[in-house]
C-alpha cells in the first residue's frame, strides 16, 4: 500500500554550507523505521525534505501510499489542549477546517442564541457532515480506545495535560481527527 524511496538526496544551507550529501534509504511496504542522530546533523531537514516543506538541490523523493505529518511533539503539549484539539491538529485539513467552523458557530451561538446564529450552527454541522467529519469521529474512537481505553465521546474533552505523554502520544499518532456535538449526534 505504501513506500518510500529516498535518492540521493542533497541539501545546503542558505549559507551555502553542505547539510545533506548524496542520501539515500528506502522503507518498504509495511516497514517501520527511526531516524536517529545527533542534534543537528540534519533529521529535520530531511523530514522536511520528504514532506514537500523544503526542496532537495539534488536527489528525488518518491512514495506511494498517504503521508501523514505529525508537525509538534505532542508530548510537550502542557496547556489546556483538549484531547479534541490535539486530534483536530493532526487532522486532514478539510477536517481541521470543517471543525474550526463548527467551534465558531458553537461558541456564536452560546454568546447569542438567536434565530441567525442557530441557523449559521446548523450549516456548520451540515458542513461538518459533508467534509466526513462524523466518519472522522469513529476514527477517532478507535484512536482513544487504543490509547486510553476510553471512547472519543468522553475522552474527548478530557485535558491532553492529564495524559502522559506516551499516551498522548499514540492517541495523536493514530488519528488525525472527531467532534461527537454534545447532545446533537447525527
Ligand atoms: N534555515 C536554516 N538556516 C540556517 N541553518 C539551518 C536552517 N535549517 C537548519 N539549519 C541548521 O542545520 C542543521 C541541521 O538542522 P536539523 O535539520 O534541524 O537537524 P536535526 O533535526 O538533526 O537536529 C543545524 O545546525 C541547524 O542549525
Ligand atoms: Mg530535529
Amino acid at each position: 500500500m505504501g513506500h518510500l524511496d529516498v535518492n540521493g538526496v542533497s541539501y545546503y544551507l542558505p549559507d551555502g554550507r553542505p547539510l545533506l550529501d548524496g542520501v539515500s534509504l528506502r522503507v518498504g511496504e509495511g516497514a517501520k523505521v527511526a531516524l536517529i542522530g545527533p542534534n543537528g546533523t540534519g533529521k529535520t531537514s530531511l523530514s522536511r525534505i520528504i514532506s514537500g516543506d523544503l526542496t532537495a538541490a539534488e536527489g528525488a523523493v518518491t512514495r506511494s501510499g498517504g503521508l501523514g505529518v505529525m508537525r509538534q511533539f505532542i508530548g510537550s503539549l502542557r496547556d489546556d489542549s483538549s484531547v479534541r484539539d490535539l486530534l483536530v491538529s493532526v487532522a486532514p485539513p478539510a477536517i481541521r477546517a470543517a471543525a474550526a467552523a463548527l467551534d465558531e458557530a458553537e461558541t456564536a451561538m452560546m454568546e447569542v442564541d438567536d434565530e441567525p446564529a442557530q441557523m449559521a450552527y446548523a450549516q456548520s454541522l451540515v458542513d461538518w457532515a459533508d467534509a466526513g467529519g462524523y466518519e472522522h469521529e469513529t476514527f477517532w474512537d478507535v484512536c482513544t480506545v487504543a490509547a486510553i481505553g476510553i471512547p472519543f465521546e468522553q475522552a474527548q474533552w478530557r485535558s491532553v495535560s492529564t495524559l502522559s505523554g506516551g499516551r498522548a502520544e499514540a492517541a495523536g499518532a493514530r488519528g488525525p481527527a472527531t467532534r461527537a456535538r454534545r447532545g446533537a449526534h447525527a
